[in-house]
């Protein structure tokens, strides 16, 4: 069997990988340590030793860049004590700012273009930097098996897709990651299988919007394959194998979505449903596609398939225009549904998208930072009524390994993706032990054992 984890070659040149962003950013990290094997390189977490030094970048908001580029100046100062070192800017950043990036860095490479890597980096010299920042109609990364770099080999990601097709006015991704293509099934359960293979107990099946992902067969249509379908191929694999997905789009998930999560005990009862704002004004000027009661449609409709499904959110306060009212109307739409936990963030104008062309980002700062605090502190308040209703339950959590706070203590997620800690029995990382909760805080449930 192939070895799946970094090789380790002390004779190899050494890269050195920083990721940013989100998931799909860590799996694309992989792929690209895949890549640089392949061509002779070996991985180091030590960028003393590396001669290749990249940066996986976001650009969703102005924070996630600015921090990249202070990593910029830092990485220089490699270069500066060791001739021949290569710095390389990857990913959602690379895309948006091109050969803009090229007067820091010697090279610059978007999210298709990680196959050209090698190449890039033996055409590089002092005097030329090299880029590639081509978008791809067809480039999933299908047939490379992504090199695993989490620390405790229980849970992988693995991309379904790639790119986005959504418009939504504030995002940069469609610009950044291009159109949106569906990766072939039979690699996604055969990449699923080798991870169990591995050991791995949980894998999470990445997209932007999963439930859009469709499978066209070139041979026999009556063999398309959608999210639903391909749900049940990863499910099957083994009842011991926990499927996890991210993102959902509430325009787009399907009944059939919720009855097979329901229907297969290892799918997690946990849906990611970003709905970025509770007022249907907002809703409509960021292109959502859906409203506040289509959304309230959708939970009720996962809480009745799925009555202990686990629901959480990324909220945007002070979108372009937004008044009182519709930040009130978040406000009470969070406190209707009741998340387990939400990502909040305040509005971010991104430059070349729609909302930056045709809306002002006219939200003053102070009113921004007031409503994304408000936010917070509700979702904090949710969190806890939402975390109380679980004591008394029964969970069956998959070990990650000790609890940071007390080595006696083990700590893992339930299949709600809830937080759970308890007292060891000697189990290890990807055991699987069953618990009740006891009590809890607003981040996590505090459980004794069962049996
Ligand atoms: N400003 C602030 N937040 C944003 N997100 C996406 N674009 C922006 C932006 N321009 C948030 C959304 C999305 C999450 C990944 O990031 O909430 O769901
Ligand atoms: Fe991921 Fe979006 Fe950031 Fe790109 S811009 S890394 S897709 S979060």
């Amino acid at each position: 069997m192939n070895s799946i984890r970094p090789i380790t070659d002390p004779s190899r040149p050494k890269v050195y990988i920083e990721t940013y962003g989100c998931q799909m950013n860590v799996n694309d990290s992989e792929v690209i340590l895949s890549i640089l094997q392949d061509a002779g390189y070996a991985l180091t977490d030590d960028i003393e030793e590396a001669s290749v030094i990249l940066a996986n970048t976001c650009s969703i908001r102005d924070n996630a860049e600015q921090r990249i580029w202070g990593r910029i100046d830092q990485f220089k100062l490699q270069k500066r004590k060791r001739s021949g070192v290569v710095i390389g800017i990857v990913g959602c950043m690379a895309e948006r700012l091109k050969d803009k990036l090229l007067e820091n860095v010697d090279l610059v490479a978007g999210p298709d273009a990680y196959r050209s890597l090698p190449d890039l980096l033996k055409a590089i010299t002092p005097e030329r930097p090299q880029i590639n920042v081509l978008l791809s109609h067809e480039e999933t990364y299908a047939d490379i098996s992504p090199v695993r770099m989490d620390r405790n080999g229980i849970s992988g990601f693995i991309s379904i897709m790639r790119g986005c097709n959504n418009v939504c006015s504030y995002c940069i991704v469609p610009y950044t990651r291009g159109a949106e293509r569906s990766r072939d099934p039979y690699t996604i359960v055969k990449e699923a299988q080798t991870l169990f293979d591995n050991g791995y107990k949980e894998v999470t099946l990445l997209g932007q919007n999963v439930d859009s992902y469709y499978w066209k067969d070139p041979q026999k249509a009556d063999r398309n394959v959608n999210f639903a379908q391909l749900l049940e191929m990863v499910a099957k694999i083994s009842p011991e194998l926990r499927v996890r997905f991210s993102t959902s789009h509430p325009k787009d998930i399907s009944d059939e979505v919720i009855y097979t999560m329901a229907m297969y005990e290892n799918i997690c009862k946990h849906i990611h449903l970003p709905v970025q704002s509770g007022s249907s004004i907002m809703l409509e000027k960021m292109r959502r596609k859906y409203n506040r009661e289509w959304y309230l449609e959708r939970v009720d409709k996962i809480r009745s398939v799925i009555p202990d499904c686990g629901i959480t959110t990324d909220v945007i306060a002070g979108f372009s225009g937004e008044t009182d009212q519709d930040h009130e109307d978040t406000m009470t739409l969070m406190e209707k549904v009741v998340f387990d936990s939400a990502f909040m963030f305040a509005y971010s104008e991104r430059p070349g998208t729609l909302a930056s062309r045709k809306y002002p980002d006219d939200i003053p700062y102070e009113l921004k930072t007031q409503r994304l605090n408000e936010i917070i502190a509700l979702q904090g308040r949710m969190s806890l009524k939402s975390n109380e209703k679980e004591i008394g339950k029964t969970l069956k959590v998959l070990v990650e390994g000790p609890s940071k706070k007390n080595p006696d203590e083990l700590c893992g997620r339930a299949s709600n993706n809830k937080m759970c800690v308890f007292p060891s029995r000697g189990e290890k990382a990807g055991d699987y032990c069953t618990v009740e909760v006891v009590s809890v805080t607003s981040a996590t449930l505090i459980c004794k054992r069962t049996e």
